[in-house]
């Protein structure tokens, strides 16, 4: 079968977001529209690894489905590569904060069905599918279901199934805020190593967790509180291959800490209708 035109090759792209702004309609019998996400220009280069931060609502799930064609932007354009996004596209790989796994179906059929509904043949599918479990370390898990697996091996299977067909640009929304901290943390170290093993993907990372977005990031972008604009963009230089347990008791760790969630405090106080004390007491 001859590959799609927009298939990835898992070697990473260039992605650009050109004065992008995400409307809604506010009600079902209103015709007024909600901006969600406003004006947002940025130019992420191939292989990059950017975190998005922001408050609750600002619009960081919006700008995902943007990105990946799931509900393309109201103004503006998406640029993958230079081409212009104007619907889903087989280069682009989705991982969402709850567990898309089909239910019915072994760990090994999860990802193998990755393959086959992108026209793959089944044995390459089959061969692939063993190959990225083992990868993900769970090639002794092969044929149970997702019920018969942890939270942290389900999200295994997920980043195996999403990484399997090599997309070129990975979008994660929230992928391991659902774990346990200390499973949440093998799982970052894990997705390092394996995004760094194939190839490193143009990777767009949504998370609450400011140390998890600079422990696995190069670049940090802080958003606003709704309607969501770019209000920081900083470049997070610590050396790679990262251990992030290391990582986190370095000195430049804390002080990026420092100077993004300054620029972030505000916002989550904005989001949420409060405000920095003056004094104590205050
Ligand atoms: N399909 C939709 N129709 C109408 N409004 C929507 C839709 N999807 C999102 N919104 C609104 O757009 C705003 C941004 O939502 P979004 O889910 O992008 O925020 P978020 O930054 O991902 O928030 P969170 O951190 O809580 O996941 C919110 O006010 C939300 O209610
Ligand atoms: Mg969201």
């Amino acid at each position: 079968m001859t590959p799609r035109s927009d298939a990835g090759n898992g070697a990473g792209r260039s992605l650009e977001l050109d004065r992008v702004t995400q409307r809604y309609p506010s009600s079902t019998n209103d015709t007024t529209e909600f901006v969600a996400m406003q004006d947002i220009s940025l130019e992420i280069p191939a292989g990059q690894f950017v975190s998005v931060v922001g408050p609750t609502g600002c619009g960081k799930s919006t700008m995902l489905s943007a990105i990946s064609g799931l509900r393309p932007a109201s103004d503006g354009q998406v640029r993958i590569g230079g081409e212009v996004v104007t619907g889903i596209r087989s280069d682009v790989g989705f991982i969402f904060q709850q567990d898309a796994l089909l239910p019915w179906r072994t760990a090994l059929q999860n990802v193998e069905l990755s393959l086959r509904f992108r026209g793959r043949p089944k044995s390459e599918s089959r061969e692939r599918a063993r190959e990225w479990l083992a990868r993900v370390g769970l090639l002794d898990f092969a044929d149970r279901y997702p019920h018969q697996l942890s939270g942290g091996m389900r999200k295994r299977v997920a980043v195996a199934s999403t990484l399997v067909y090599e997309p070129d640009i990975l979008l994660m929304d929230e992928p391991f805020s659902a774990l346990d901290i200390q499973t949440r943390t093998l799982m970052e170290n894990d997705l390092l190593h394996v995004w760094d093993e194939a190839g490193k993907n143009t990777v767009l990372f949504v998370t609450h967790d400011l140390e998890e977005a600079i422990g696995m990031s190069d670049r940090i972008l802080v958003l606003t509180a709704s309607p969501g604009r770019l209000l920081g963009d900083y470049k997070i230089d610590l050396p790679r291959p990262r251990d992030l347990l290391e990582v986190k008791m370095t000195e430049e760790f804390t002080e990026l800490y420092r100077a993004i969630w300054k620029d972030l405090e505000g916002e989550v106080l904005a989001a949420n209708k409060l405000r920095i004390p003056d004094a104590v007491g205050n």
